[in-house]
């Protein structure tokens, strides 16, 4: 496994390579990543994973400073299962300030992005410029962050990107719990109550499978549930698995949206929600 830091060593390396599967990451990995990265294997020859803390998707007033930054960690742990890791400065990938941005669809104000503006602008413009980077023909990325994938496959199929989007399912803790770089940040009572934002999931997609149809009840139940147990829920909200548009019952294929906050800890899950026709 060799690492790179600039983006022309990178494309010298990647030249005569045919079949990349690339994996963009912001480090501090977890079996998520690395369940993508053993996905990734499986759809070509070669495996880059990226590891770049994007300045560009936080917000002033979020834990950019403060994210876990594990790189020598990281690489031992793609030892087996990458071919490149890319882990560029943030020099590299911005020598001069950003002023083209990707504008991603209006979805991207809804949901994470109605707390976190501008959030997924950073995202699609990093993602964009890896993908160019890179090149490849295979790219992966996980369920955990919903949002983020379905904003990912419009920008590719709206931008004409050629290269395929692959959705890797969401791996959790023993408990249920998504894995995610942030868990760390909670204290030892906090990580024993932040299973409870999955199973509040669990229990609307049952409630769902066993007929219950209003969705406005749910929703707002959860919100209560969640709240009385000293979270603040941002949102929970059930949607199209399409466009991540508002359900209405007559829909079948939706997924369950959350994120919550627990003490300094933002909190994100969902569960997907397949009804009988
Ligand atoms: P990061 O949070 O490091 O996640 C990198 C990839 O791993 C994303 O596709 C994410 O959805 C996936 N992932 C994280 N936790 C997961 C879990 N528990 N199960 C399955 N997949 C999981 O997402 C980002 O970085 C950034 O926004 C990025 C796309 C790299 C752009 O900066």
């Amino acid at each position: 496994m060799q690492i790179i830091s600039t983006i022309a060593e990178l494309r010298k390396r990647l030249t005569t390579e045919r079949a990349i599967a690339f994996v963009p990451t912001m480090g501090n990995l977890h079996e998520g990543h690395l369940n993508l990265m053993r996905l990734a294997r499986e759809h070509g020859s070669c495996v880059v994973a990226s590891i770049f803390v994007n300045p560009l998707q936080f917000g002033p007033s979020e834990d950019f400073d403060k994210y876990p930054r594990t790189l020598d960690a990281d690489c031992a742990q793609l030892q087996d299962l990458a071919d490149v890791v890319f882990a560029p400065s943030v020099n590299e990938m911005y020598p001069e300030k950003q002023t083209v941005f990707v504008e991603p669809p209006p979805i991207a104000n809804e949901l994470d992005g109605a707390s976190r503006p501008g959030h997924f602008r950073g995202m699609a413009t990093v993602v964009l410029k890896l993908l160019n980077i890179v090149q490849p023909q295979v790219a992966l990325f996980g369920k955990k962050d919903y949002q983020q994938l379905h904003i990912i496959r419009q920008m590719v199929a709206q931008l004409n990107l050629p290269v395929r989007i692959i959705g890797g399912e969401t791996v959790r803790a023993a408990d249920g719990l998504a894995l995610s770089s942030r868990n760390q940040y909670l204290s030892k009572t906090e990580r024993g109550e932040a299973i409870f934002l999955y199973q509040t999931l669990q229990g609307m997609r049952q409630a769902m499978l066993q007929g219950a149809r209003d969705i406005e009840r749910l929703q707002k139940r959860a919100v209560e549930v969640l709240t009385a147990r000293g979270w603040r829920a941002e949102y929970v909200a059930v949607r199209k698995q399409s466009d991540l548009q508002p359900a209405s019952p007559m829909h079948r294929d939706l997924v369950i949206l959350a994120a919550a906050r627990l003490g300094n800890t933002r909190l994100l899950d969902n569960v997907e929600v397949c009804l009988a026709g």
